[in-house]
């Protein structure tokens, strides 16, 4: 793993205004690195393109693209400043790509994996991750202890996924089929009116 890279994308993440409220370097170390890379090895064993969704400054999908050379790996972010900093990473890690842009408003089904941490409340979240990934393929979303699963497993099943695990802040769900008509909604709407 190219730790040199990683430690200058943290500590590029702390300096620049507006990327992460933390300001203890250990801190943030263990939130957006360590934390992040507890999702490999769940995320080394699905196929395909990888997604991270809503990435901020990169997490957990740089660490991922760092530590996982031969995947491709798409940083999604609805915010352009954020994706100005993401774009910086991209001559260092030509496996990375960087999209300026909302989860519901990307072309359907086109990644193997979503990955997603504090992109929102779970079953927004969840909503948001599943229609980019094709059948088969999973949405990794890393979870407060608070997790509702059973409300995670409702709006799963009304996007053709269900609940693989939940284990240590890590839920898998895996997409059983198409994704159905009417998904995604339009933008917005998967946190104001939640499917569970
Ligand atoms: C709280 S931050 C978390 C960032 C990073 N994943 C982390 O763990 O530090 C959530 C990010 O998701 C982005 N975001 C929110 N809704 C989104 C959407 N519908 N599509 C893409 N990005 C979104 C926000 O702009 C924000 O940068």
């Amino acid at each position: 793993m190219p730790t040199d890279l990683l430690d200058r994308w943290l500590t590029a993440l702390l300096a620049t205004p507006g990327l992460t409220a933390l300001r203890d370097p250990d801190e943030a170390r263990g939130v957006l690195l360590d934390d992040a890379l507890r999702g490999m090895p769940l995320v080394e064993r699905e196929d395909g393109p990888i997604v991270d969704v809503g990435s901020g400054g990169g997490t957990p999908g740089i660490p991922l693209a760092a530590s996982l050379a031969s995947r491709g790996v798409t940083l999604l972010e609805a915010e352009r400043r954020k994706c100005d900093f993401l774009e910086q990473w991209r001559p260092e890690l030509p496996n990375l790509r960087v999209i300026w842009g909302r989860a519901e408003e990307q072309p359907l089904e086109s990644y193997g994996v979503a990955v997603a941490k504090a992109l929102a409340h779970p079953p927004t979240a969840v909503e948001w991750c599943l229609p980019l990934v094709r059948e088969g393929g999973a949405a990794i979303v890393w979870v407060g202890p608070s997790v509702d699963l059973a409300r995670v497993g409702l709006v799963a099943e009304r996007l053709a996924a269900r609940v693989e695990s939940a284990d240590a802040g890590l839920v898998v769900l895996r997409k059983v089929g198409p994704t159905p008509a009417g998904f995604p909604r339009r933008p917005g709407m998967a946190r104001k009116r939640p499917l569970a």
